[in-house]
């Protein structure tokens, strides 16, 4: 068996076959193939990796060069994708050989975490990635929005092509990449590969400043005005994107928007009927993944107060006795010894990101704490949400 580096163009009949079969209704109509070439353009940064016996590809992965926010410090981040294998080649261990490469390779290139979203969690969860939250979406009539359509803010909203909005959008997800925990971007080339998308997009500004954008489309008059993420920096951006929405009263009988787990969409509106949903199921829509890779990277994270010493056993990337403490407000990542906890790799990323707490990070069995460590792991890394963002 070979575990080969592949480049894009070789993805088409490399990889093609084994994630279209994977992941796409089959089999395929002969224009899926020329789409996927059409769009390998846009791959060329990304880290494709293969296992072949006898020049077929058995096996695939893809890593995604990407940057995420963690508690307010931004990193490289290995965006795991396009995980498959032949079903002749499954359960020997293939996948796993390509992964544990991928993420190497990723680490030494100057990736500090990693993030995918499972077809089962329990399956990356043996790599050390632990479960953050799925976005929710939240639906309502724009009725319920009526007392925003005659209101004054002190902004405006211009609907654009995704092409023509696409500078502004790029850098309102760069500025959401520096104050947002969870955030994370694609590279400029991945990136690009979105400029042509047929969407709308909605671009809220206030004095000038791009304070909010969302792309959309129209189902049919009607039907429903089907949003993507809601982008913000703060409350004016999302009156003035909801005050959009609202405008489309008599015009959709629905909108559909993605929001993040601190929105509270009931709170947006007196008379505002609203559903939000968080819907995880299996293997379609699974809730994102993450774990650390690089422990010293993590220095500097913001984080409260405390001082600990963690032990993460059998892990190759960020295994071994950490002393954590906080200088500052920042994190000081250090050799340590005498543990006062026991962690697996996915316990501590799951208290770096703000997911659980000590408490839950022992009742999942995914760490023994001793009574003195729960305190300062608790005030250390407080209970913080992520928004992933983007969906690959
Ligand atoms: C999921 C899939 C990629 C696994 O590939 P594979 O080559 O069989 O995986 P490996 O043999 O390397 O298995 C790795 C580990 O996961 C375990 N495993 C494999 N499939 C599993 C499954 N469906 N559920 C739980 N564990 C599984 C293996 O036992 C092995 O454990 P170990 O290394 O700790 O002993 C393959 O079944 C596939 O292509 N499925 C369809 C596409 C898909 O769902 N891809 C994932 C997208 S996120």
């Amino acid at each position: 068996m070979d575990f080969r580096q592949i480049t894009a163009a070789e993805r088409t009949a490399q990889m093609f076959p084994l994630t279209a079969y994977a992941f796409t209704p089959s089999p395929w109509p002969a224009e899926d193939e020329e789409r996927y070439r059409g769009r390998m353009q846009f791959n060329e940064t990304a880290l494709n990796l293969v296992a072949e016996e006898g020049g077929q590809a058995l096996a695939s992965v893809v890593g995604y060069r990407m940057r995420q926010n963690v508690r307010g410090l931004v990193h490289g981040m290995a965006g795991v994708a396009s995980v498959a294998s032949h079903p002749s080649a499954r359960r020997r261990g293939l996948v796993r050989g390509l992964l544990e490469r991928l993420l190497r390779q990723m680490r030494e290139e100057g990736s500090a975490v990693s993030a995918l979203y499972p077809f089962r969690p329990s399956f990356y969860a043996r790599f050390g990635f632990v479960g953050i939250p799925r976005h929710r979406t939240a639906t309502f009539a724009p009725e319920g929005l009526a007392h925003l359509i005659r209101a004054e803010l002190p902004g405006e909203v211009e609907r654009r092509p995704m092409a023509d909005g696409f500078e502004a959008y790029e850098s309102l997800t760069r500025r959401l990449l520096e104050e947002r925990h969870g955030f994370s971007v694609f590279d400029d080339n991945q990136t690009a590969g979105f400029r042509d998308d047929k969407v709308w997009l909605a671009v809220a500004r206030s004095e000038g400043e791009v304070v909010g954008a969302v792309r959309y489309h129209i189902a049919e008059y009607g039907g429903d005005l089907v949003a993507e993420d809601l982008l913000t920096t703060g409350p004016l951006g999302r009156a003035l994107l909801l005050q959009f929405f609202a405008r489309h009263v008599d015009q959709v009988a629905r909108v559909t928007v993605t929001v993040g787990t601190d929105e509270v969409p009931e709170l947006w509106g007196t008379d505002l009927a609203v559903t939000t949903e968080g819907r995880v199921n299996h293997p379609r829509k699974g809730g994102p993944m993450v774990r650390a890779l690089d422990m010293p990277a993590l220095s500097g994270t913001p984080v409260g107060a405390g001082d600990v010493t963690i032990e993460i056993p059998d892990d190759e990337f960020v295994g071994g006795v950490w002393r954590l403490s906080s200088e500052d407000g920042r994190l000081a990542v250090a050799k340590g010894s005498n543990p006062a906890a026991t962690l697996t790799v996915g316990g501590f990323s799951a208290l770096l990101y703000g997911v659980l707490d000590p408490v839950e990070v022992f009742t999942r069995g995914l760490g023994e704490l001793t009574a003195e460590a729960i305190s300062p792991l608790t005030t250390l890394f407080p209970r913080r949400m992520p928004y992933l963002f983007s969906d690959f």
